[in-house]
């Protein structure tokens, strides 16, 4: 019950049953007074109307008729407990029942005795009129003579009381019944949450398919959920990726070192050695490129934020990779317009580009065209690198990004597989997107840098 009572929507309804019940409460006040006020205008009507009687009984005639008529009036009262009072200037009372009162101008409240119980002081409302000059009449009936006033005050106060307390108790019941709907509910969350973080990262939080705050808070821990599980996944990949392929030259390494040793000749086991110096330089390359991406995915986006001449930099990487392309007899050629300019780290992006180049010369046999475009496209720069070689098969675009991911036909080309992960790495630190398609024949790489210049045409 301590847990039900602690939970917001408890003390949420709570409050609100306060709230409702004061409401009631001043409901029923708000009744109870506008009751009275009723009470006493009929009253005050009642007392007018007897008035009005004795006023037109009385006109034109002498103080001994009036007299007798008042004294005629309290003896037969139309009206229960009404009582009556002629009174000289003094204030004496000349005839009538009415006890003694200085009476106001108009309606008022005195208290008195009880016309039917003497002995008991109450309320009375009296009403009184100038009948002459010397003579003033005053018509009084008891508070509680009105028919059924006492019972209806009664009623009504008690009434609202039992609402009042009826809407607290309801408030109350129906607190826990929610809050227990509430905490069910965060208990389930709660516990798959903790199932999740000890055991299985796959499981999900249940969402009941209400769309209520928890179906909604639910779904974003799922999403975020998901986003950690490919990452630990990715992650795991990765680290079996690297220990399967360093494992290769490594095992190269160890052989041929096992085989010289086992050999005698001086100048054999020194170019054993002169091997296995090459092949530990090729780890640590690949170790040293492995560190860079990820230095490059750690590394915080708002800080590359140079303005660089793209323009420039491409011509200068053409002009770079000319000389190899000429020597496997491939031609490469440049369609880049003026005065690019761009964001960003301008040493990684060269590197982006060079790691382009490098496999379109690379991967591409001799006499294929190389091509590198580049032109302002609304807010950004598009830079496509093509060529018509071989190409890469579709299903293996998203693959061939991946960290040592090489496709089975570059096995035995020099290289580590980590040119195009380092490409989606600078790519995703500048938010640039990158897409690879069919050249027909051949692969196209596009792209899309974003740019401080804005587009003019
Ligand atoms: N221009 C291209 N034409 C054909 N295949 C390519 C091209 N660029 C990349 N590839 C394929 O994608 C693989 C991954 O490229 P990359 O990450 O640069 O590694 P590497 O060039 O060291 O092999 C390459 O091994 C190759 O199979
Ligand atoms: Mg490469």
């Amino acid at each position: 019950v301590r847990r039900l009572t602690r939970t917001s929507s408890f003390q949420l309804t709570l409050r609100y049953a306060v709230l409702f019940g004061t409401s009631v409460l001043l409901l029923g006040a708000a009744v109870y007074l506008q009751i009275l006020h009723f009470a006493t205008e009929q009253q005050d009507e009642l007392l007018e109307r007897e008035i009005k009687t004795i006023q037109r009984e009385v006109t034109g005639r002498s103080r001994s008729e009036i007299v007798e008529s008042i004294g005629a009036h309290a003896r037969h009262p139309p009206a229960p407990s009404l009582r009556y009072g002629l009174l000289n200037s003094a204030v004496d009372r000349l005839a009538g029942n009415l006890p003694p009162v200085k009476p106001r101008q108009g309606a008022f409240w005195f208290r008195g005795p009880r016309a039917d119980k003497p002995n008991k002081i109450d309320k009375i409302r009296g009403r009184r009129r100038a009948l002459r000059e010397d003579l003033v009449l005053v018509v009084a009936q008891d508070r509680h003579a009105q028919e059924g006033l006492e019972e209806l005050r009664e009623l009504i106060a008690r009434d609202f009381g039992y609402a009042a307390g009826a809407t607290l108790l309801l408030a109350l019941v129906g607190g826990m019944l929610m809050s227990a709907g509430v905490l069910r509910r965060v208990d389930a969350m709660s516990r798959s949450a903790s199932e999740i973080v000890d055991r299985d990262l796959s499981q999900r939080l249940p969402v009941q398919g209400r769309d209520d705050e928890f179906d909604r808070l639910a779904q974003s821990v799922n999403v975020m959920l998901e986003r950690i599980e490919s990452q630990v996944h990715a992650m795991r990949q990765v680290s079996a990726d690297i220990a399967h392929d360093l494992r290769t030259p490594l095992t190269r390494l160890r052989n041929r070192i096992e085989a010289a040793v086992q050999v005698d000749d001086p100048q054999h086991i020194r170019e054993a050695l002169e091997r296995s110096l090459g092949d530990m330089d090729g780890v640590l390359a690949t170790f040293s490129a492995l560190l860079r991406i990820a230095q490059i995915e750690a590394a915080d986006r708002s800080t590359a934020r140079m303005e660089f001449d793209l323009t420039n930099l491409l011509l200068t990487l053409v002009e770079v990779y000319q000389p190899t392309a000429d020597s496997k007899g491939q031609t490469l050629h440049a369609r880049i317009e003026l005065d690019l300019r761009a964001t960003g780290d301008r040493d990684l992006i060269a590197q982006l580009f060079a790691n382009l180049l490098q496999n379109a010369v690379q991967h591409s046999l001799a006499g294929a065209r190389i091509e590198v475009r580049a032109r302002r496209a609304a807010d950004e720069v598009e830079v496509i690198v093509a060529d018509n070689g071989p190409g890469i098969p579709q299903a293996e675009h998203e693959k061939v990004f991946r960290r040592l991911y090489r496709l089975e036909r570059s096995r035995t080309t020099p290289g580590s597989g980590l040119g195009l992960a380092l490409v989606a790495a600078i790519a995703a630190m500048h938010n640039a997107t990158i897409a690879l398609s069919d050249n027909a024949p051949g692969l196209r790489v596009r792209v899309a840098l974003r740019s401080s210049q804005r587009h003019t045409q």
